[in-house]
């Protein structure tokens, strides 16, 4: 005998099943969840898998840093960057870069150089130039400058700022002078300063939330910020965020999420204990809990999504097992948090 279903159960059942991924949630929500990405993993079919199954939103890990980009003086190595556009388009993704002015992987060329004042300013000017019309219509916004503040609200002391730096007048004067280049170079991408340790508050919060503020008055394109969220247990909760975002979103800026990752101890084999697996997939939760709650937040990233490559074990000593997949590519706790919050509404 053939038992008839009901048609809302099966739709029910289909939107259940449909719903499985962290992109097919984003996308019933119109939000983008993105992860950054290395290029050299593309062709490695389980990465590729998962990442076009979850995400639609990629941001190169390294591909459009200096160090890579620009071999040379007077080469421009675009190949990698161009291979993580061409998943992007074939996948339906949108692609966001990183980053254009920043003191780390930067080329020996250009560290040792010895460059003047002078110099240096025609070289950011050229590198935005080239870069931001190399990829126009390709990449939708920009990490600008990165990471330019210390701790305590100072100025970061860089190559850009101080040896012999771009000496520009006023207190953000090469950040000032790159945004306007960006701007002039792609009047179509989105514009974002982008840092980590400040999304709880603080001293490098008010600085760059000063600065915010100084850019919007005297009409110095910014569009948004990024908070990078490289957090560990206890570092942040889902209220502090909220807060720090809505202090720029109400300045007419967009805020997206841009490295989440939660390091946790490991013990020799990589692996975390039960109890703090639970605690991330808490934090992982409250964080896109935080930018959905907030209109402006634009974008959720993960730096990165399996455990099998990111940054952390090399970086953090005893701490790994970061990310919502893990080496295996298997959703873990973290995944399962940030898709439930996702299907939420
Ligand atoms: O590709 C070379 C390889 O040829 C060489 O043999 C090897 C030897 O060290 O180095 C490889 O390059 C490494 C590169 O990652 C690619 O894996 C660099 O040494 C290493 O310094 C580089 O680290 C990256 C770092 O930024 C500096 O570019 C990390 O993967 C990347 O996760 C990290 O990302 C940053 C964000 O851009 C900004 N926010 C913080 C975040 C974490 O530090």
């Amino acid at each position: 005998m053939k038992t008839l279903i009901p048609p809302v159960l099966i739709a029910a059942a289909a939107l259940a099943v449909a719903a499985q991924t962290l992109r097919q949630a984003a996308e019933a929500r119109h939000f983008h969840i993105g992860t950054a990405v290395q290029a050299r993993l593309l062709t490695d079919p389980a990465y590729s898998a998962t990442l076009a199954r979850e995400f639609n939103q990629i941001q190169p890990e390294g591909e459009m840093k200096w160090r890579v980009l620009r071999p040379s003086q007077h080469a421009f190595n675009f190949a990698p960057g161009d291979a993580i556009v061409k998943f992007a388009r074939s996948h339906g993704m949108r692609v966001r870069g990183h980053t254009l002015v920043w003191h780390e992987a930067v080329p020996a060329w250009l560290e040792d150089g010895h460059f003047t004042s002078r110099e240096m300013s025609a070289l950011l000017r050229e590198h935005i130039d080239t870069v931001l019309k190399h990829y126009a219509g390709s990449v939708y916004a920009w990490d600008v400058v990165n990471e330019a503040f210390n701790e305590d609200g100072t100025m970061r002391s860089t190559l850009w700022y101080d040896k012999p730096g771009i000496g520009a007048p006023g207190p953000y004067g090469y950040l000032e002078r790159a945004f306007r280049l960006a701007r002039a170079a792609d009047p179509h991408a989105l514009l974002f300063y982008n840092d980590y340790n400040f999304e709880a508050g603080g001293k490098k919060f008010e600085a760059i939330l000063a600065m915010a503020r100084d850019f919007k008055k005297r009409g110095v394109p910014l569009d948004g910020i990024g908070f990078q969220c490289h957090l560990k247990l206890g570092s942040l909760t889902g209220a502090q965020l909220e807060h720090t975002m809505r202090a720029f979103t109400a300045l007419g800026l967009q805020v997206q999420v841009t490295e989440l990752d939660v390091r946790l101890p490991v013990n020799a084999a990589g692996q975390a204990s039960p109890e703090d697996l639970a605690q991330q997939a808490k934090l992982y939760g409250e964080v896109v809990h935080a930018c959905l709650d907030v209109p402006a937040c634009t974008a959720l990233q993960t730096w990165g999504f399996s455990d099998r490559y990111s940054w952390i074990p090399g970086k953090f000593h005893g701490f790994g097992a970061a990310l919502p997949f893990d080496v295996n590519y298997q959703p873990k706790p973290a995944f399962e948090s940030l898709l439930s919050v996702l299907l939420k509404g």
